[in-house]
């Protein structure tokens, strides 16, 4: 599909708040993919929610189960694989995901996100009740890794579907280069 990579699936990375659960949800439907979301795996994997992993195991064992995870994707096809916004981290990842498919980054404004974010559940990284200012700088540490990705999608002022057309379309015309 892409010159990095033989993977006919689709990886979405992108900060949390960014869309990428919901992004996934519109191309299953409208690129007629199959749709696996990691941070879904990890909670069936482990049999816990999230922010019960992070209390109880810590985020660094969290991330063990998010690479494992990914690990065990190798060898899915045509599938949309929504990740955490962690995933970035490890270098391990990015091979692996490099093998899956074309990464595509959901990238939006910290104004966006904050929006996106106020009241957020779930998320030991963001919940409501932490520093808004300790979660934008972690957005800010994390910015250059997005940007490694193959594809980006600037989503600010696009909805779910309308983001969903741009992946299809820029990856469609990646196909066609690589095929000419
Ligand atoms: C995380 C993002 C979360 C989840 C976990 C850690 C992160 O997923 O994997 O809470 O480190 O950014 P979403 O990006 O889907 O919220």
């Amino acid at each position: 599909m892409s010159s990095r990579s033989d993977g006919d699936n689709i990886i979405l990375i992108g900060f949390m708040g960014a869309g990428k659960s919901t992004v996934g949800r519109e191309l299953e439907r409208l690129g007629g993919l199959c749709l696996i979301d990691l941070d879904s795996m990890i909670v069936q994997l482990v049999g816990r929610s999230i922010p019960e992993i992070f209390a109880a195991d810590g985020e660094e064992r969290f991330r063990d189960y998010e690479t494992a995870s990914l690990h065990s994707l190798v060898g899915v096809h045509r599938t949309v694989i929504s990740t955490g916004g962690g995933i970035i981290g490890r270098e391990e990842n990015w091979k692996v995901m490099h093998r899956l498919g074309p990464i595509v980054y959901l990238r939006a404004a910290w104004v966006t996100l904050r929006k996106r974010l106020a009241g957020s559940q779930g998320r030991p990284l963001a919940d409501a009740g932490l520093e808004m200012r300790k979660v934008e700088e972690l957005w800010r540490d994390r910015l250059p890794l997005y940007e490694q990705a193959d594809i980006s999608v600037d989503t600010d002022d696009l909805n779910a579907p309308e983001v969903a057309m741009a992946i299809l379309q820029k990856i469609g015309r990646r196909e066609g280069k690589n095929n000419a």
